[in-house]
Formats: structure tokens, sequence, C-alpha cells
């Protein structure tokens, strides 16, 4: 019998264990702190410092089955999904790694006694084709020589148009970072074997499929043209779990492998579709499970960054629900199974099923609103095409008004073999970010082009000493790296070591001075760049020049009021799952030395009471008067004492632990103040729900506490004025005043109800009649349309059988009534005496045949209009019978 995925991936472990590697588990798939990834890419990512020398691994073989997500970026699959048989946004790579032990022989070795062992996949060894660089001879050698594979069964490759190391067996993490040439294992499946001949080579290429690489990681590609020797060798192999099923099944289509073939069971359940070949069914299959785990990492869907990947894979996968005829929003609906699919050892993804299925509802329900509006403008334009071009503005305007990400409007168009026009499409984006704020466009820009090598560090020692002597190691202004600045010139200083805090983890940065006894910067924000840390701001005086020895201070008092914000928050963190229990989790935070505002999962609504209550407590330890405490613990310790964590930090042999007590224990870089009590107060300022399921608290500490209610005492005084109460009695005040307010209501209620009666005895003395019909045409002055449909309902009331029109002029406007009563309308509508009127007086409104309305500024002309419709009225009687 076939063994299942679950069974393949256990095998893949198990085997490397036999070979001496230590099982770690999958690494999140948000890097940890890496600038240069969006998402993990591969299961070297969380030893990328490892292999880069910075950091010590505590073994040298590890064996790892990895969640990866291949959308944006270097490594970037999702056009093909759902196309090809082997594409996935999110898949699962297992790999071995060595570090400083191992290298080529054993990593060839143990790949073929994996894969051809029949302990072990048994697959037939003339199945299996090899590929080595050109130039790697080592390689060539070990499987010709040691492996004794048939010189036929290898292939050369070398470098694409002749870029150096530009080649399908020379693999790169990304634009930087560490690299190395590659030997690819690949499966052929072709059914009858071909004698190997000369020429073979070229036609087998579309019967294989690459099953695992085995990189040997030697170099660290720190730009285009640059690549440094990395000081030990190290071993990286990635093989794609879904792929060796396919093949282990016998199936040859990841989508047909036990997995992929139950969910798209699943999803077929809500289609009316027959066929579960459908390509949409397996984008959707592929895009769920992205969406799950993506989500089960902490990541929502947003406009921007990861989100934005989200919201992009989640939209894809909607429209594709809409091209398999799928009515309801099923997506959503789609999470149990997921979960129960992929989950049988994952506790964090079953803990986490509620908020996965809620985000992803919210999400759902928001784009199915403008799916159907969007594909049907996107169809008409379509239609329109000309030169199979797709016109870059109307996809803009789809992403704009719609929310259709480019890459879905490419998708649909690729279905019609049209293409976008990208460079309009960029421009109505560009144009339409110059419209909108240009506040911080300084620093974003710097933040965009700044390049900065990995090998740039800079040591923050700002956690304790606010002063620091130190070097100034690179400086760029607009963009671009220079030797000097001078006065008035806005740059960024990089330095050496720091006492400046690079705003992260929400924790904004600092502000202060960089010095010596000639020259002064002032620093107006620190970030952070990859591991070093940027002085963004001016020159005040002097010159600093690189490698210019200088001192960098901060401003204390601003880092103090940060700090205190940044206690409270972890205070509030604690209050919150104290109060509210364990579904509490941390979404995001920010702190400045003015505010602090913690976002977190929770479904229900908090009310005031509650709030109150959670306050108290956070003052409560603030009166305790807690001695912070920070610790550096191994991750399993830090696990141990339940230590809270938003981001993955597993890869951190030790991590920093901030204790409150036991009452709040929590990773976190940031910078903290030294007793909960310097803390003062901490009020709650604002409660919101910022999604569904996502509730947002703003409050403030110290001196902005006491200054905020300052506020809410001078506006308590400024009212107890106005009201000549004071602040014990502007309450009742208030409700007197609206006590009075009610009573005059009614007086003048029963005032112009009276006036309306005597007004309505006085037009009906005036009625008219035109043949045999009565009809009442007043002109009035005084009333607003309320009080207006109220005499005309009055009127229309006593006279039972007739045709009414009510003017009213007031202020340069005028609002026309009609009413008809049902026996006439079969010769005379009301909503017809209105657009005749409305005609001529260049008006607006509209009815139904019984009562209708309007109105218009062309008061002049309604003398005149009245007795058009009059004559109108006239005619229309005299031409239809009773
Ligand atoms: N890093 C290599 C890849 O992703 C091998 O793991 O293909």
């Amino acid at each position: 019998m076939n063994k299942t995925t679950d069974e393949i991936r256990d095998a893949f472990l198990s085997f490397f264990k036999q070979k001496g590697h230590v099982i770690i588990p999958s690494s999140s798939l948000v890097p940890n702190n890496d600038p240069t990834l969006l998402f993990t890419n591969a299961g070297m990512n969380q030893f990328k410092d490892i292999f880069l020398g910075k950091k010590q691994s505590c073994h040298s073989r590890v064996v790892t089955s990895q969640h990866c997500l291949r959308t944006g970026g270097k490594h970037n699959d999702i056009e093909n999904v759902g196309y090809t048989t082997r594409h996935h946004t999110f898949f699962e790579m297992l790999g071995n790694f060595s570090f400083n032990d191992y290298f080529k022989k054993e990593a060839i070795i143990y790949a073929w006694e994996l894969l051809t062992s029949p302990q072990w996949f048994n697959i037939p060894k003339n199945k299996l084709w090899i590929s080595v660089y050109t130039d790697d001879k080592e390689s060539y050698d070990i499987w010709s020589k040691v492996i004794k594979i048939s010189p036929n069964h290898i292939f050369k490759i070398g470098d694409i148009n002749h870029v150096k190391y530009n080649s399908d067996n020379f693999w790169q993490m990304g634009d930087t970072g560490p690299c190395g040439f590659c030997t690819e294992i690949f499966y052929d499946c072709q059914e009858n074997d071909i004698h190997d001949n000369d020429n073979i080579l070229e036609n087998k290429k579309k019967y294989l499929i690459e099953i695992w690489n085995i990189v040997f990681i030697e170099f660290n590609r720190i730009s285009e043209k640059n690549l440094i020797p990395l000081p030990t060798k190290s071993i990286d192999t990635g093989m794609g779990l879904e792929r060796i099923t396919s093949i282990l099944q016998n199936v040859f289509s990841n989508y047909k492998t036990d997995i992929f073939k139950k969910l798209i069971k699943s999803i077929s359940k809500f289609s009316p579709v027959k066929d579960l070949n459908h390509t949409s069914f397996k984008i959707i299959a592929d895009h769920i499970r992205a969406c799950v785990f993506i989500i089960a990492d902490n990541i929502i869907p947003s406009n921007e960054h990861r989100g934005y990947i989200l919201r992009r894979i989640i939209r894809r996968a909607l429209r594709h629900g809409h091209k398999l005829g799928i009515k309801e929003n099923f997506f959503y609906k789609l999470v149990p199974d997921v979960i129960k699919i992929m989950s049988a050892k994952n506790k964090i993804l079953n803990s986490k099923e509620k908020i996965i299925k809620k985000t992803l509802q919210i999400e759902e329900i928001q784009f199915t609103q403008t799916l159907d509006k969007g594909l049907k403008l996107l169809k008409k334009e379509i239609k329109n095409t000309k030169n199979n071009v797709f016109n870059g503005e109307i996809a803009f305007y789809l992403y704009d008004t719609f929310g259709f990400p480019i890459d879905l409007t490419a998708d649909i168009c690729n279905e019609k073999k049209i293409k976008i026009d990208y460079e309009k499409y960029k421009k109505a984006k560009e144009n339409q970010k110059k419209k909108s704020s240009s506040i911080n466009k300084f620093y974003k820009n710097y933040n965009e082009s700044i390049i900065v090598n990995y090998h740039d560090t800079c040591f923050f020692q700002g956690y304790d000493q606010n002063n620091i002597q130190t070097i100034v190691k690179k400086i760029f202004i607009h963009n671009t790296e220079v030797f000097e600045i001078n006065p008035n010139q806005k740059g960024i200083i990089f330095l050496d070591k720091t006492s400046f805090y690079g705003e992260s983890g929400g924790q904004v940065g600092d502000i202060g001075q960089l010095y010596n006894e000639k020259s002064m910067f002032q620093v107006e924000n620190t970030k952070k760049y990859g591991n070093t840390i940027g002085h963004i701001g001016y020159l005040i005086s002097g010159k600093i020049i690189v490698n210019d020895h200088i001192c960098s201070k901060i401003n204390q008092t601003y880092r103090n009021s940060i700090q205190l914000n940044h206690t409270a928050i972890h205070l509030l963190h604690a209050a919150l799952r104290y109060y509210l229990g364990n579904d509490v989790f941390q979404k995001g935070s920010f702190v400045n030395d003015q505010y602090l505002r913690f976002d977190f999962s929770y479904s229900n609504h908090i009310h005031l009471s509650q709030l109150q209550n959670i306050e108290k407590i956070v003052n409560m330890k603030i009166r305790d008067n807690i001695l912070i405490k920070i610790k550096h613990l191994s991750l399993e310790e830090a696990k141990k004492k339940k230590a809270l964590a938003l981001f993955d930090y597993y890869n951190k042999s030790s991590v920093r632990v901030v204790f409150i007590n036991d009452f709040s224990i929590e990773l976190c870089g940031g910078t903290h103040t030294t007793r909960t009590g310097d803390i003062g107060y901490f009020k709650i300022i604002s409660y919101s729900s910022i999604a569904s399921g996502i509730k947002r608290i703003e409050a403030v500490t110290a001196e902005q506490a006491i200054n905020y209610l300052h506020e809410k005492e001078n506006d308590i005084q400024d009212i107890s004025i106005i009201l000549k109460s004071n602040s014990t009695t502007v309450k009742d005040s208030i409700k007197k005043l609206i006590n009075k307010v009610n009573i005059l209501e009614k007086k003048n209620d029963h005032l112009q109800k009276k006036e309306n009666k005597y007004l309505i005895k006085q037009i009906i003395q005036q009625i008219e009649y035109i043949q045999e019909v009565k009809i009442i045409i007043q002109t009035l002055n005084k009333y607003d349309r309320q009080i207006l449909r109220k005499i005309i309902e009055q009127l229309h009331k006593e006279i039972k059988i007739g045709i009414i029109i009510l003017i009213n002029i007031k202020n340069n406007n005028f609002v026309v009534m009609s009413t008809v009563s049902k026996n006439l309308t079969h010769r005379i509508q009301a909503n017809n005496i209105i657009k005749e009127i409305l005609k001529k007086t260049n008006g607006k409104g509209g009815g139904n045949h019984e009562i209708a309305e309007g109105g218009g500024v062309n008061i002049k002309i309604i003398p005149l209009a009245l007795k058009y419709i009059k004559l109108w009225i006239k005619t229309k009687l005299l031409n239809t019978k009773n």
C-alpha cells in the first residue's frame, strides 16, 4: 500500500535521525527579523545566520519539514499554481542540513540511499537523473564514481546568458545571502524507458521532475556582483513533500495525492461543477492551505506587506470559487477540513481554528460584495480590448475601486491571452500616491532605497547606556552613500555601536544627538536596516566624516516616556488575558512617548465596566511597584515559563524575556522602565473594534494620563459654566435641560397641529372643480417638507376624492407635492403631475400614481408652471373617461 503524506514526512525525518540529525520543528512562515524576506521560502531560512557564521548552531546536523510560501520575492510560483501539476504557494519542504559537518559526498550518499533503498522510498535507480553545475567536478565524480550512475544519466548545467553563476545549478536564497552550487535529482515520468543515446537528453528533459535539490553552501552574496566565501561549508537540501508524495503514490500530480484529494472533495461540496480536475479546484485547494497557515502565523489581510500577499491569495481563491459557480461564502467554511487534514500533529493550528475562520469570513464577505461588479466591468473591458493589451488605467481602477489585486486581473486576462499594460497601471498608481499625503516622504525614500549589507552590524548598547563613544561607519544622503555630511544636510548615519533604539517590535526609534568637539548631528528618528541601525536626521554644525569618533547620546526624557508606555503595554496584555481569558492574543502594538496602542484578538464586545476592571488590574500592578527583570533564556526555558511571543523566536538559541513577576512574561527586544511604579498611572482612552474579532485599546500613562484627566475635568467645567451649574450638579442640569426641550417640542407639535387644522379649513374653501373633479392647487411659504407632508395627508383625508398640488416656497427653494385619489389614477397620476411641473421648473423628484413630490430652485417660474399644470390637468381629464 502507498504511504500517506504523513508517513512520507515521518520516514524522511526518521531516516536522517538515524544518520545523527536532530529533528527540529518548522519555523514560522514569518521570517524572524529578516527584512530581505517576506515569507519563509526555503527550509534553510531559519538557519541563515548559522550559514553566515554569525551564529553558532547547537547541533551540527539537523532535519526539518519546513512550512514555505513561494509568492512574492525571488521565488514566486503563484501564477503557475493550478495550471501545472506541481506548483504551490504553500508547501512543506523536507530538508537535511549540515553545519560545518559533512559536505558533498555524504549529502549525496544519504539522498541516494533514502530514495533507492528498498527499506525506504524504494525508487528504481534507472528512474533517477542527476544535474550538476558544469564546473563542479567533485559532485560529478561522486555521482559517477561513488554512486556509480551512468554518465548518460548525469547532465551538466552551465550559466544562462554567460552570466556567472546564473544557473539552475547555483542556488541562492535571494538577492543577497548564503548561496552555492547545487546538484539536483530528477524523477523520470516517462513510462517506457527508451535506451540512452547521445541526443536523448533534450527529449528526456520534458519527462523529468525535479525532486531534490542538494545545495553546497559556501558563499555569501553581498550584492549583485559580489560573492564572498564563507568561513565554513554547509549543506542545505530541499525536497518538496507534496512532489515526492505524488511520485511515491504513483499519481504524478501533487493534486492527486491523499491530502489534495481530500481537500478538493471538501471544496467540491460547494460547487455544481462535477469535474474534479477543474483547475479552479486545485487553485482553491492550494490557496486555502496557504491562507490557513499564514493566518496561523498571526498575519491578517491588509493592504501592505505580508497582509497584502495574504489578501491577494484569498481574493484569487474567491474568484476561482466564482468560476466554479459557488454562490455562497464558502472559503472560510473550508477551514475545519483543512485543519483536520493537515494537523494531525499541529497543536497550534488546532487552537487557532476560530480566529482563522473569522479572519477569512470577514475578508470573504467584504470582497464578494465587489467581486461581481468588478468582474462585470472587467469582462466588458476585455471585450473592448484592442491588440490584446488591457488598459493599465482600468486595471488600476479595478484595484482601487473593487479591490482587484493586479495579479487577479492579470490572471483573468491571461485566460484570454491578453496582457496588461503594466506601465500605465504603475503610472496611475503613482499619480494616486502623489495625490495622497506626502507625509514622511523624506524617510520613506530613504527606507526604500538604502542598501545595507549583511555584514553591516551595529551593536545596540542602549538598554542601559544613554551616551556612548562610537565610530561612524557609513553616511547616506539622498539614497547615496557619501563620505561626509555638512551643515543643514539631511542624511542617515550608521555607527559601529549605538545607544539609539532602532524602531522595531512596535516601539518607535529614539531622538537625540551624535556629537564630538567639532560637530553636532540632530537625530530625529532611528530605524533598523538589516542588522544595523540608521540614525536619521540633519547636521547642525561642523562636519561628520566616515570613521570619525563620535558620541551617541539619546534624549533620555523622550526614551523614559516610551519605556513607561512599553512596560504598560506588557501589563495591559497580561491583564487582558488574566481578565478575559487566553483567547486574547496580541495582533500588533505601538508605543511612542505619547501613548500606547494594543491590537488583540477577542471575539466579544468588551463593556465599559470590564475595561474599567482591566484598567484597575493594571494600576494595581503599578502600585505593587514590581521590579522589571530581563533574562536571556533558551527558547525551551522560555516556553516552559509560558512566555508570550508574537513572533516565532524559534531559531534563536537565546531569547530576551521580560518578567514582571509571574504576572507578565513576554519575549521582547524593547526597552523598559525599572519598576512598574514609575508608570504612575495608566488610563485607557479609547476602545474600538478594528476588524471583526480584533479589538484595539489605546491608553496613556504617567504625565499624559494626568493631562488626559485634566482635559476631561476642563470639559466638565466648561459645560458647567455654560449650564450655570457646577461639577456635582451638571448631570442634573443636563437632565433638566433635556426635559425642558421635550416639553417644548410637545407644545410646538400641539400648536402646529392647531395651525394645520386652520390652514386646511381655509384651503378646502378654495376647492375648484375641473370636469367635476375636486382640485386643490395652493402655494404656501413657511413650511418644511415634513409639515407639508402632514398637511397634504390631512387634506387628502378631508376631500377623499380629488387632486391636490401643494407648493411651498421658502429660502429661494420650492417643494412641490401632489396626491391623486385612487379612483382617478387611471386618468391622471401624481408622479406625472410632478413630472410636468418639474419639467417647467428644472427641478427633481418622483413618486407613484397616488403620491409624489419634488423640488428645485427656479421659484420665479412657479406661477407660470401652475397655470400650465391646471391646463394640462384639464386636457387630461377631458380626454379620459370617468
Ligand atoms: N534551499 C534549497 C531550495 O530551496 C534547498 O533546500 O531549493
